[in-house]
């Protein structure tokens, strides 16, 4: 395994989209930022720079950063934010991905523009399970504000509203010939026929689930979330914000020509508006052929609220399960969580004006607790035993039970969360299995839940409420996806498992960023086990402190 080196420097940089010049947050002025590139196994140390005029903090997702939960990075649980001015080095251990994973800033809104792809190949003498592609070619789709995000935030934060969402869908950073100003800077995929492409499909967005497809060519999917799948073929994928997805893509056309690459907004939110959200790329074929009129566009692509075939999608996922990628899911349980997902409310203090629902804050909650960032990092205070920084109540169960799913009957009584920085404690290596249970509170949606520090298996999903005698029958135990960001259906559940072999202190969030904001989100702490091996690593020197 080698280690390999990289500067980040944060700071801003003009780019214009939507006919609108603006100032952006980004890395070594890129955005999208750098792509980095490792082997399976290696280790990657990024000295970031904060040469911005705010706090930052970078995340590595999807890397489960073993016994080092110091350059895991989400602000105030497992580090303080860099300052401006300040640097902090992240050692970026990578163990058992193989794939495609990604990196993002972890405060406030600033991943909307500084993020970038993690390309882990096969170690050295091994290969990929298939066909080694022609060329492999990073999709980060993200999305694009005409106003400042962070400012966007802010007022929502004083207020309780909403938080505007985006402007544009975006393809490697470009909106595409659909949006205004913006033909002349399409992103482009030369392509030769006969040629296979891997494409490493990344959603970097804040708060889009995207159906994504290539007019006139199918989609071999072969990995998802830094894990390899076994193959299967598709006409449109569904990526949530979080997960990334690895397809083939063949360029047979013997007649050349070009096609629209199109990644369209997915919204199970019943009161979510889409307006003109779908973003495009061209494929275009480099052979002589002649240059054609318009590009064609993907009939198959999946309408905005196409339920059906988001979920058609989600259940081909299997793990590849071969003798070089064992499939090993847990058989006993030694902790078991049922967590409500909800979007609802938090009291108006009395001398405020709210622009929440009802003249309320806008809250979400797991299990009724609406998550509070302590003023200093959880994991810092875990290791000094400092008290009073948060609570280690987390509960397994929600405070009472309704009938969760039923979108009819919103159970208004009940918006009313807490706050609260609620821990759940685990013992090192025990087995956790959750159940995500989605609810109709303020109106049902998918949720994308994601774990630091785990790949975990998605071992069932199904629609309404679960039910602890049937549901657990259905489960997959033979080759469920290797993930770290489920979609939790809208007004259903899933079910995740994994062992909780790594000892630190380890974030759970929905990936839809508002939602973060509002508290829906909790924290792991995994105890260190008894061997050497089984502990956490000590704090490095540079630590930023808060
Ligand atoms: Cu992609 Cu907590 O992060
Ligand atoms: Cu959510």
């Amino acid at each position: 395994a080698k280690t390999r080196y990289h500067d980040f420097f944060i700071k801003e940089s003009n780019y214009t989209r939507l006919c609108k010049e603006r100032t952006v947050l980004t890395v070594n002025g890129q955005f999208p930022g750098p792509t980095i590139y490792a082997r399976k196994g290696d280790l990657v140390i990024v000295n970031v720079y904060n040469q911005g005029d705010k706090n930052i903090t970078i995340h590595w997702h999807g890397v489960d950063q073993p016994r080092n939960p110091w350059s895991d990075g989400p602000e105030y649980i497992t580090q303080c934010p860099i300052r401006p001015g300040g640097n902090f080095t992240y050692r970026v251990i990578l163990s058992e991905e193989e794939g495609t994973l990604w990196w993002h800033a972890h405060s406030d809104y600033d991943r909307t523009t500084i993020h970038g792809a993690i390309v882990i190949h096969p170690k050295l003498g091994t290969t990929f399970p298939f066909k080694k592609p022609h060329k492999e070619i990073p999709v980060i789709l993200g999305e694009w504000w005409k106003a400042d995000v962070n400012h966007l935030l802010e007022e929502a934060e004083r207020t309780g509203g909403e938080i505007n969402i985006s402007d544009a869908n975006t393809i490697n950073g470009q909106p595409g010939d659909l949006f205004p100003c913006s033909k002349a800077s399409t992103y482009k995929i030369p392509v030769q026929h006969g040629k296979t492409y891997l494409l490493r499909i990344i959603n970097a967005g804040l708060s889009n689930d995207l159906f994504f497809a290539i007019a006139g060519h199918n989609l071999t999917v072969v990995g998802t979330d830094g894990h390899y799948t076994k193959p299967f073929t598709v006409k449109h994928i569904m990526i949530a914000p979080g997960q990334t997805m690895d397809a083939l893509l063949e360029a047979n056309r013997a007649d050349g020509g070009r096609y629209y690459m199109a990644a369209r907004t997915f919204a199970t939110h019943p009161d979510i508006e889409v307006n003109n959200s779908t973003a495009t790329a061209i494929v275009e074929y480099m052979d002589d052929t002649p240059a054609r009129g318009l590009p064609e566009f993907p009939a198959n692509l999946p309408g905005v609220k196409d339920i059906d075939s988001a979920t058609a999608y989600t259940a081909q996922l299997r793990s590849l399960g071969s003798k070089d990628h064992p499939v090993d899911v847990p058989r006993q349980v030694d902790e078991r969580m049922l967590v409500t997902i909800a979007v609802n409310v938090l009291p108006c203090a009395p001398h405020e004006t709210c622009g929440g629902p009802d003249g309320n804050r806008q809250a979400a909650s797991l299990n009724n607790v609406s998550f509070a960032n302590p003023s200093v990092d959880i994991l810092g205070a875990y290791y000094r035993s400092v008290r009073g920084v948060f609570d280690a109540d987390f509960p397994n169960k929600p405070p009472f039970f309704f009938n969760f799913t039923d979108v009819d009957n919103d159970p208004v009584e009940r918006w009313a969360t807490k706050r609260g920085t609620k821990v759940k404690v685990v013992e090192y290596s025990a087995v956790v299995e959750v159940v995500f249970q989605g609810t109709s509170i303020l109106g049902a949606e998918n949720h994308p839940m994601h774990l630091h520090g785990f790949t975990f298996y998605v071992v069932g999903r199904g629609f309404g409420n679960f039910d602890e005698q049937k549901d657990p029958a259905t489960y997959n135990l033979v080759d469920p996806p290797h993930q770290n960001t489920v979609s939790v259906p809208k007004a259903g559940w899933a079910a995740i498992r994994f062992r909780a072999a790594n000892p630190g202190v380890w974030f759970m969030h929905c990936h839809f960023d508002r939602h973060v904001v509002w508290g829906m989100s909790t924290v792991f702490i995994v105890k260190d086990g008894k061997a050497p091996e089984a502990k956490m690593m000590p704090p490095p020197p540079n630590m930023p402190t808060c």
